[in-house]
């Protein structure tokens, strides 16, 4: 594992194993909270593998998952976020007394799901609950906490498992961290 490109290191940090294992135990803990008939609202892009991933791990728990997707953006080509959410596309689906499940890559300042979540509870949602597979906690701006998490990591840029650095390596099959040689 481990991959040099240009200017960048990336650096293994989780195992495709371990994000497999850990996917497993996280559609348990969302198939015993929320119903089986539940909305899942991916963040794209970032989380398009993730939410591959949950709601076959979700199918093996008994549920039925509808899936939508949602475009917000707040990096653009860079590894600093702007502050600043955009909701680049619209979001198909009637969410009218849905039970819906928010996912996302990573709850970074926390701008992004909490938009997200206010954009379904705006929708007509019955409960709006969220996921992300990767927390900074330590670079949280807003008051706002994912209900379901992967793993809790350092403040390092991750790629990889559908996360990108200016558009590359979301095709890793793990998550590796970000180095910029001396
Ligand atoms: P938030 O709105 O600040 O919580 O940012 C969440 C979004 O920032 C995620 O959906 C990611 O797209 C992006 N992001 C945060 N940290 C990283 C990272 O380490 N690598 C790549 N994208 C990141
Ligand atoms: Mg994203």
């Amino acid at each position: 594992m481990g991959g040099k490109a240009d200017d960048v290191d990336v650096q293994p940090l989780i195992a495709a194993a371990a994000l497999a294992r850990r996917v497993d135990e996280l559609s348990e803990e969302i198939a015993a909270a929320l119903p089986p008939d539940l909305v899942v609202v991916g963040i794209l892009t970032g989380s398009f593998v993730f939410v591959a991933d949950l709601v076959r791990a979700l199918d093996r728990q008994g549920a039925q998952p509808e899936v939508r997707f949602l475009q917000l953006a707040s990096y653009g080509l860079g590894t600093v976020s702007s502050g600043e959410v955009q909701v680049v596309g619209s979001l198909a689906g009637r969410f009218e007394g849905r039970h819906v499940l928010v996912v996302d890559d990573i709850q970074d300042t926390g701008r992004t799901l909490a938009v997200a979540t206010r954009i379904l509870n705006d929708r007509g949602a019955a409960a709006v609950r969220s996921c992300a597979l990767l927390d900074k906690p330590a670079r949280r701006e807003v008051d706002f906490q994912a209900d379901f998490v992967g793993f809790a990591i350092p403040d390092v840029f991750v790629v990889g498992y559908g996360i990108d650095y200016a558009e590359r390596y979301r095709h890793l099959p793990y998550v590796g961290r970000v180095t910029t040689p001396a």
